[in-house]
């Protein structure tokens, strides 16, 4: 069921009012000319992934290697997934003017550099230009990206420290490295960050800073209500709606709290999560850190409430695993209503823009409008929630005093920027940097 036959069975409307469908905005990625530059260390391997992932993401890939990089990966493996030829050479003779370095800097949106060895750092920060990925650095108009990759005493040795330094202040943008194991087998930071990560850092790279100094505190996921040690009541959200929300919010700049029930899902980069189990924990955790936010006087811009959070738990949680008897006799649990976190939120002395989610199963403007009214809240999103939960796509109405704007099936994470850039133009007034335009009808 779409959600125009949802819509349609709500009560009788004039086309006036019937909602406005939406076109979603591209994602972040889409478009962009990368240049992928590749050095000589072992996570060379992984930069073969990162070349088809970031393709996915929407993005041109041209790759450039070192000629140390091709001891590790071969150039036909890059030229295959990219379908772009690779050039690990100055006087490449496929460039028709010899300039091998001006003409891929000039076509590029953005020069990443991964794995970025401690010599190519190195050599970046000293402006040394003697092969054609350190001449391309050098020769650009566009940012600069890199994703450090070594072994950890090589990280942590003065010098590289220093080089890093220099590169931040030269505006190079470092991301990573993560720690943990090492080819080398020891333990520690200088491991590349997985493309999985490069990724979203490129696609936050490529997003309008749209809540550049807002707070965003979000709830995710289910909750989870014991009946003993052992046995409890919780629903079928995965968290994914919520927290694609969390990492658009962090694309967009915003500062984010996620207070999220169990879930399997990680944590977005950027995102400081709050991982809690039931209903109860999840409405104190959110008044902590809205309380938090307020006494340092940095109050919290918005709250977005996507958890389904479980409407009653049981009045007394049983402290040992409650038995089977022998005959066919069953137990009898009471239960109590849950506290309402976005109603109460809503009520705050300084309460932040509020947005809630509706979970429905039928009309859903109807349901939606009546439960915009009794929470109090200006804005509210509507969808139906056998059709959404667990899965990685969705389809939502967002309703606000006066109108609803229907946005069409698609990813989450679609959804999600083009919810972000709805709510980030509706937050009220604050050095908003980037005015962003309205949803296009
Ligand atoms: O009343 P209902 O559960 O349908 O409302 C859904 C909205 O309210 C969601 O935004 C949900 O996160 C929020 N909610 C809440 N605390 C509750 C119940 C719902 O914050 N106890």
């Amino acid at each position: 069921m779409n959600i125009q036959s949802q819509i349609s069975g709500d009560a009788e409307r004039s086309s006036a009012d019937a909602p406005q469908n939406v076109c979603l905005p591209a994602a972040p990625a889409t478009g962009q000319r990368i240049v992928l530059g590749v050095s000589g260390g072992v996570a060379a391997y992984k930069a073969a992934e990162l070349a088809r992932s970031l393709q996915r993401a929407g993005a041109t890939v041209r790759v450039v290697m070192t000629e140390a990089a091709t001891h590790f990966v071969g150039t036909a493996s890059f030229q295959a997934l990219t379908g772009e030829p690779v050039i690990t050479d100055q006087w490449d003779q496929r460039i028709a003017n010899g300039m091998a370095h001006i003409e891929l800097s000039r076509a590029a949106d953005l020069l990443l550099i991964a794995p970025a060895t401690a010599d190519l750092m190195a050599k970046l920060a000293h402006g040394l230009a003697d092969d054609l990925l350190t001449t391309l650095c050098l020769a650009r108009d566009c940012p600069l990206m890199i994703a450090p990759a070594m072994n950890r005493q090589m990280w942590e040795h003065p010098a590289t420290r220093r080089n890093a330094r220099q590169l931040r202040d030269d505006g190079v943008e470092l991301i990573g490295p993560d720690s943990g194991d090492q080819a080398c087998g020891e333990t520690g930071p200088g491991r590349m960050l997985e493309p999985e990560a490069i990724v979203e850092a490129v696609c936050a790279f490529f997003t309008p800073k749209r809540l550049a100094g807002r707070r965003v505190v979000i709830t995710a996921g289910p909750t989870y209500e014991a009946i003993d040690p052992v046995r409890g009541i919780t629903n079928r959200s995965s968290g994914k709606m919520g927290y694609a929300i969390a990492r658009a919010c962090a694309r967009a700049g915003a500062a984010v709290s996620l207070i999220s029930g169990p879930v399997s899902l990680p944590c977005p980069p950027g995102v400081q999560r709050t991982s809690v189990i039931s209903a109860l924990e999840m409405h104190d955790t959110v008044h902590r850190h809205l309380d938090a936010l307020d006494s340092v006087g940095t109050p919290s811009d918005c709250f977005i409430a996507v958890a389904a959070v479980a409407d009653w738990r049981v009045s007394s949680v049983s402290e040992q695993k409650i038995k089977k008897t022998d005959d066919t006799s069953v137990p009898t649990l009471q239960f109590i209503q849950n506290p309402d976190i976005l109603a109460s939120v809503a009520r705050r002395p300084k309460a932040p823009y509020c947005v809630g989610f509706a979970a429905e199963s039928e009309a859903l403007e109807h349901n939606g409008r009546e439960k915009l009214a009794r929470k109090g809240i200006p804005l509210l999103i509507a969808n139906i929630g056998h059709e959404t939960f667990g899965r990685d796509d969705n389809q939502i109405l967002i309703l606000d005093g006066e109108r609803s704007i229907a946005l069409p099936r698609a990813s989450k994470d679609a959804l999600a920027q083009a919810l972000v850039e709805d709510i980030a133009r509706r937050l009220p007034a604050h050095a908003i940097p980037t005015p962003s335009p309205r949803l296009q009808a």
